[in-house]
This record gives structure tokens, sequence and C-alpha cells, in this order.
């Protein structure tokens, strides 16, 4: 059924256009997009039943960074696609590294499953410079059969872990919940921490910092186009790419399907679509009831890794206890723009730099159930002679 919707556009005209039921549209992400979290094909090879379950690591912005070479045979070597990054809002790559870490973590924790002993050596051809990736290998795993390798009891959460978006319930963390994460990290070298309501004036800070450095993402032209890039907008782009940031709610669809969402112009800082979603995402911060860190000393590649290593078993940790998370990045990124929520997070953080980095900062608390993200799937990953 066609009806007749009045869209406010951005600069203020409305506009009256004939549209499939609106609200009666799905928001279901396309199956296909979604099919990699149905697990490994049957008589998948035992690298590719590993590399089924690394590719359900989070990513930032979803890219999808991973690239492997199986010509070895009980090797795999790892390689980040360098058309995959974010120089702008990440212009170290410090978030793809990261991105790097949860995927090996993954990666180690379903060859466990096989009873294999995955040997990690990270940067076997040197590391990165520290402002750019280059072509060299990230890792090279070596697959050993090993009678003494243990499973790890959070890979039965691999298939459940969400970076959920949604509202969070204004509900206080159990102290158990907060111990559970940080026992799930204490072999890593991070220090974790939290803030919770028992504590409302940091809690307020983070919620501030939070909320300013966002807006500042937004309102920033080359930050926020860089993110319009990877947006996908309805089922047809969210089943032809597979990755970046979905977006299935009507009112984007619509106007993108009119041609009236312009992904190519960053809007006004007072347009309406920015000055919504600063305000949408500002709510949520409000009602958020606790925020997770790490904190790493040094901030060289091989930390970045293994901070992205440990976060990965932080969230996979939350969500075996029933708790969400979603990382508030923006003022952890090293684009000049945001040097004042920078040097304020870690002032608060209590880590100085340059010896100490904030790998990670994110909302933590209990929120309604969401689907998993796309995924490219393992085919995508594999590079071929
Ligand atoms: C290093 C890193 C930084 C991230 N930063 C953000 C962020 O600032 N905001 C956000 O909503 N999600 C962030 N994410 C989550 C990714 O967007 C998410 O992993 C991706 O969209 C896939 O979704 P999934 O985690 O539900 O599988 C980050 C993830 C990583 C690994």
């Amino acid at each position: 059924m066609k009806r007749r919707a009045f869209i406010q556009l951005a600069g203020g005209g409305v506009v009256a256009a004939a549209v499939p039921g609106l609200s009666g549209c799905s928001t279901a992400i396309p199956p296909e997009a979604v099919a990699a979290w149905q697990g490994p094909p049957p008589g998948a090879e035992v690298r590719e039943w590993i590399l089924a379950h690394a590719i359900l690591a989070p990513h930032s912005h979803n890219l999808q960074s991973w690239l492997v070479d199986l010509r070895t045979p009980e090797q795999i070597m790892l390689y980040c696609d360098p058309q995959r990054l974010l120089p702008q809002t990440d212009p170290q790559s410090r978030q793809i590294m990261m991105s790097h870490g949860t995927f090996l973590e993954l990666l180690d924790m379903a060859a466990r499953e096989k009873g294999l002993r995955a040997d990690i050596e990270l940067f076997p051809e040197g590391a990165f410079a520290a402002d750019r990736i280059d072509r060299r290998p990230v890792a090279r795993v070596r697959l050993v059969a090993d009678a003494n390798v243990k499973r790890d009891p959070l890979f039965a959460q691999v298939f459940r872990r969400r970076t959920n978006r949604e509202p969070y319930a204004d509900q206080s963390l159990p102290l158990e919940a907060t111990a559970g994460i940080a026992q799930a990290v204490k072999d890593y070298p991070v220090r974790v921490g939290f803030v919770g309501k028992d504590q409302p004036e940091p809690l307020a800070r983070h919620r501030a910092i939070a909320a300013e450095a966002w807006r500042i993402e937004l309102t920033t032209p080359r930050t926020l186009l860089e993110s319009y890039k990877v947006l996908r907008v309805g089922p047809d782009e969210i089943a032809t790419h597979r990755d970046g940031i979905s977006l299935m709610a009507p009112l984007p669809r619509l106007l993108a399907a009119l041609g009236l969402f312009d992904r190519s112009k960053a809007p006004a800082a007072d347009d309406a679509a920015i000055t919504g979603q600063i305000r949408d995402f500002n709510a949520k911060l409000q009602a958020t009831p606790g925020f997770f860190w790490m904190v790493t000393e040094g901030n060289d590649r091989k930390t970045q890794v293994r901070a992205g290593q440990a976060y990965v078993r932080a969230q996979l940790a939350a969500t075996a206890l029933g708790l969400s998370m979603q990382p508030v990045s923006q003022a952890l990124q090293e684009f000049p723009e945001v040097a004042g929520p920078y040097a304020d997070i870690h002032r608060l953080l209590d880590a100085p730099q340059p010896k100490f980095t904030v790998q990670m900062w994110a909302r933590l608390g209990y929120a309604p159930t969401i689907g998993p993200a796309p995924r490219r799937g393992l085919k995508a990953h594999i590079l071929s002679a």
C-alpha cells in the first residue's frame, strides 16, 4: 500500500512523497548479510572452521579489514587490507590494529576447540610505523596439535556477542559483573576500570566527555563524511556490502530512496540531521549506568593488538553476564579537533600521555536483545594465489 509521508528535510523544507507503507517496513537485517553467524559450513577444512569464528570479531566501523593467506599448510598469515582503513578518525590505525587483536583472540579460542595451539607471532617481518600501516603481515599463526591445550569458556559467547547501541536500562552494575570482566583480561597487559551509578560525579564526567567528543566528530565535515562512506542504508546496500554501519530505520531509508540523503556532503552543524543525532546520543549517554575502560602503558603496535585481544575477551565476559557494551571511541581518537576530550579522558582515567593510552572506553549496562551485525563471509578474507 502506498501512503503519503511528510518528510522534514535537512535545511528545513518539508516534502510529501508517495511511499510504500513506511511504518510497516521491516527493520531486520537481510539474512544473507548475517549468514556468517550460522557458523562454519559443514565439512569446512580446520583452518576455515577456525576463521569462520574469527570473522565474527568486532571491528571498528565493521570494516573487517582481515585478509588471510592459507598457502602454507597449518599456517595462517594475517594481513591488513589497506583499502579498509579510517584515515580521518583513526589516523594512526590504532583501532584497526585493535580490530586485528579481536580477530586473533577469537581465532585462538576456536583453535583450542579443535585441540590446536595457535602460536601467534605478531609482526613477523617487523612492526608498522606509528603513523601508517603497510603490506607486511600483522601475524603469522602456526597451528600445532597439543593435548594440553585448554578450551576457553568464553568461546560459548562468540555467537551471542553484539555491539549494542540501544538505550541501556537504568540499573546498577553488580560487583560480580565488573569483577568477572576484569578477571577475563587479567593475563593481558591492560589496566581496566569501571564507573557506575554509585559514583555520580565521575559518571557525569564520563557522560559529558563522551557527548562532547561525539558532537565534535559529527560536526567535523571530514570525520562525518568518513562515517557516511561506510553507512549502509536499507536492505539492498546492506546485502551488497555486508560491512560498515547498517541503518534500517524507516526515515533514512526513505530519504535515501528519494535521493534526499546526500552522503557526499556534510550537513551544517545546526542541521536537524546532526542536532537530532547529537540529542539522541546524549539521551543514551545520560541513561547509561556505567562505563568500562582499558589503559595500556605504551602504545606500540603489539600493545594495540594485545589491547584488542583483551577487549573482545571483556566483551565476551560481559555477554556471559548478561551485559552489553558499546565502545565510545570518539574521545580516544587522534584527530586534532578532538584533542580537548582526548586530554580530558586521559586525565579522568589517570592515564597521563604519552606514557599511557586509553585504548578502549565503552558504555556498559543492560540492554534489549538485538540481532548480529553483517559479515562479508569467509571467502572475502582469503587471499588467493
Ligand atoms: C577498536 C574498536 C572501536 C570501536 N568503536 C566503536 C564506536 O566508537 N562506536 C560504536 O558504536 N561501535 C564501535 N565499535 C564496534 C564496531 O562498530 C562493531 O564491532 C561492528 O560494527 C560490528 O558489530 P558487532 O560488534 O556487533 O559484531 C568499535 C569496535 C572496535 C574493535
